[in-house]
């Protein structure tokens, strides 16, 4: 991960919470607000030795406290469980971002062309997409309101807006999102407490990497975009610290796009 200046201290005294923080996009949030001085807590499903070195490396080389727990979004509620070992460690929550992703066996059916759709597989990435953001964004505005207020940010991406093949699913379901996050923003505001999406074009991670076509899906990007590559897992970054700044003290129930324009050609 790349070094950042170790003398913005933006974040200090803050808490962030995210999902899947062991790889990809996660990851570089991860380090992106412990680079800021932010306390960082994340999750991870089967990754459990990366995410001890992560926890490691955040405190020896950023000074921040750190903690990983084991969560799987496929059974949302379990957050619950999982937010209760957090305020052991935890004394408050300022950033919630839901982040993780399933991928694998439990897309099939979901991760297909339309006609090889099968509802199991598409349940299943709204329950890992949808009901596991409600539930993590519900345990988190409990903890924010304590302090005043915070962010919560979904990840999306931009199939719901560009076909992608095989991605029906996830397009589907991130569309869905983009808009639950929207209603979260309508109810939670008078909390203090700010929702949006940030929603990236094709990023270079281990998910893109499992499409069968992920060498096409590359080229076409690298076409596409006027600034003639694929997105880094670090381009996400920006816009989720931005959304918890002060900075973005009035942006609420909004989808940040970043994707190199590649939705606009
Ligand atoms: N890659 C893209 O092109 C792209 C573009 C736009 C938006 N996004 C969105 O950005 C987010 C991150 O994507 P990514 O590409 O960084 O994903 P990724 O590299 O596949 O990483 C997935 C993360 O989710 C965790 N995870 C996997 N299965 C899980 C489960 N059942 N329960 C809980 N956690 C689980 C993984 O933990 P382990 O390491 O322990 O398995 C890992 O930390 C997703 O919401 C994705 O839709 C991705």
């Amino acid at each position: 991960m790349a070094e950042k200046t170790m003398t913005d201290k933006s974040m200090s005294g803050k808490v962030l919470f995210i999902s899947g923080g062991t790889r990809g996009i996660g990851k570089a949030i991860v380090y992106e607000f412990a680079s800021k001085g932010c306390d960082v807590a994340f999750t991870y499903a089967s990754n459990a030795d990366i995410a001890n070195e992560i926890v490691a490396d955040l405190e020896a080389n950023y000074g921040v406290k750190s903690r990983a727990y084991k969560l799987d979004i496929m059974e949302p509620l379990t957050y619950k469980d999982v937010y209760k070992e957090f305020d052991e460690d935890f004394d408050r929550l300022d950033y919630f971002i839901s982040n993780a992703i399933i991928s694998g066996r439990a897309v099939v059916g979901g991760f297909a062309p339309f006609m090889r759709l099968k509802p199991k597989g598409l349940t299943n990435i709204y329950t890992a997409t949808v009901s596991a953001f409600v539930v993590g964004a519900q345990e988190a505005a409990k903890r924010m309101e304590l302090t005043g207020g915070g962010s919560i940010i979904s990840m999306s991406s931009t199939g719901n807006l560009v076909y992608t093949p095989n991605y029906a699913g996830h397009g589907t379901n991130k569309a869905a999102v983009e808009t639950m996050v929207k209603y979260a923003a309508a109810e939670l505001g008078e909390k203090g407490i700010r929702v949006n999406a940030v929603s990236g074009g094709p990023i270079d991670t281990d998910a893109l990497k499992a499409f069968p076509n992920y060498e096409e899906v590359k080229a076409e990007v690298v076409k596409r975009s006027p600034l003639s590559r694929m997105g880094d897992a670090t381009d996400l970054t920006g816009a989720c610290s931005f959304l918890c700044s002060d900075a973005a003290s009035w942006l609420t129930g909004q989808v940040i796009v970043i994707d190199g324009a590649t939705s606009f050609q």
